[in-house]
C-alpha cells in the first residue's frame, strides 16, 4: 500500500530545546521557505511553554502545532501536567504519545500512552503513537514482540473511528539522535509488521493498509530525499534537524516533492 497518494506529514520535534527569541527566528524562516515546501502537512512540536507562541506566530500559516506529551488524566488534581483539552483549546492539532525519551526516562507504560492516546482523541486531537525497539532488543530479535507490546494496550482501547484518527510513529531508539538512521530495509520490514498487526488485531484491515506511519530517528536534509522514497512512509518525525531552519525546510521539500 503505497503512501504518496495523500500529503506526507512532516513533523519537528523540539525536544526540551529553544527559547523565545530562536523560536521566532526558526518560524519566521520556516514560513519564508512554505511556498517551496510542496504538497505537505508540516507541523512543529515545541516544549509546553512556548505552544501559545508557536500557535500565535503560524496562526495565519498552514503549519500547525504538535504537543510532545500530555496528562492520562482529563482535569483535576495533577500537579505540573498538561491536559489534552488545554493543548486543544491554545490550537495543538496533533500530540505525541509515549515517545521513547517519555517510555525510557519518565516511566510512561504502554497502558499509560493507551490512556494519553484516549484523552488526546477525546479533546479532538489527533495523537502520534510512537514505538519503537532498543538496540539489544533488535539485537535477540525482539523487535516485532517490542513493538506489539507497545501498541497493544493502544488498540484495545480504540473504536473503529478512533483507529482511522491515529498516527504511528517507527522511531527505533538506536536511531535516534545518534546519527543511525534505519535502512530502507528494516524500516519497510517493520512498517509492514505495524500495519499487519493492527490490521489482525483490530480486524480493520483497510484502515491498517492506509493508516499513517512516520518514521523517526536522525532525519536529516541529506538522507531525507531517500527516506521520501519509501512508500510505505508516510511522513518523518525529525528531532535535532528541525531545530535548524534551513535543514527542516529542505526535509519538508523533499516530501513535498515526492
Ligand atoms: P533525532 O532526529 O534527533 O534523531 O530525533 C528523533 C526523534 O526522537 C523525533 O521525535
Amino acid at each position: 500500500m503505497t503512501q504518496q497518494h495523500v500529503p506526507a506529514l512532516v513533523i519537528g520535534n523540539w525536544k526540551m530545546n529553544g527559547s523565545l527569541a530562536t523560536n521566532a527566528a526558526l518560524l519566521e524562516s520556516l514560513r519564508g521557505d512554505i511556498a517551496s515546501f510542496g504538497n505537505v502537512h508540516v507541523s512543529v512540536c515545541p516544549p509546553f511553554p512556548y505552544l501559545a507562541q508557536s500557535a500565535a506566530l503560524l496562526a495565519k500559516s498552514p503549519i500547525s502545532c504538535t504537543a510532545q506529551n500530555l496528562c492520562h488524566e482529563a482535569i483535576g488534581a495533577y500537579t505540573g501536567e498538561v491536559s489534552a483539552s488545554m493543548l486543544a483549546d491554545i490550537g495543538c492539532r496533533y500530540v505525541l504519545a509515549g515517545h521513547s525519551e517519555r517510555r525510557g526516562l519518565f516511566g510512561d507504560s504502554s497502558e499509560r500512552v493507551a490512556a494519553k492516546t484516549r484523552q488526546a482523541l477525546n479533546a479532538g486531537l489527533i495523537p502520534i503513537v510512537c514505538v519503537g525497539e532498543t538496540l539489544a532488543q533488535r539485537e535477540i530479535g525482539l523487535t516485532e514482540a517490542t513493538l506489539a507490546a507497545q501498541l497493544l494496550p493502544t488498540l484495545a482501547g480504540l473504536s473503529a473511528s478512533d483507529l482511522e484518527k491515529l498516527i504511528l510513529a517507527y522511531e527505533p531508539v538506536w536511531a535516534i539522535g545518534t546519527g543511525h538512521v534505519a535502512t530502507a530495509e528494516q524500516i519497510t520490514t517493520v512498517l509492514h509488521y505495524l500495519r499487519k498487526l493492527v490490521a489482525d488485531k483490530t480486524g480493520a484491515t483497510k484502515v491498517a493498509q492506509s493508516m499513517r506511519i512516520l518514521y523517526g530517528g536522525s532525519v536529516n536534509a541529506a538522507n531525507a530525499s531517500w527516506l521520501a522514497d519509501l512508500p510505505e512512509v508516510s511522513g518523518v518525525l525529525v528531532g535535532g534537524a528541525s531545530l535548524k531552519a534551513e535543514d527542516f525546510s529542505e526535509i519538508c521539500r523533499s516530501f513535498g516533492q515526492r
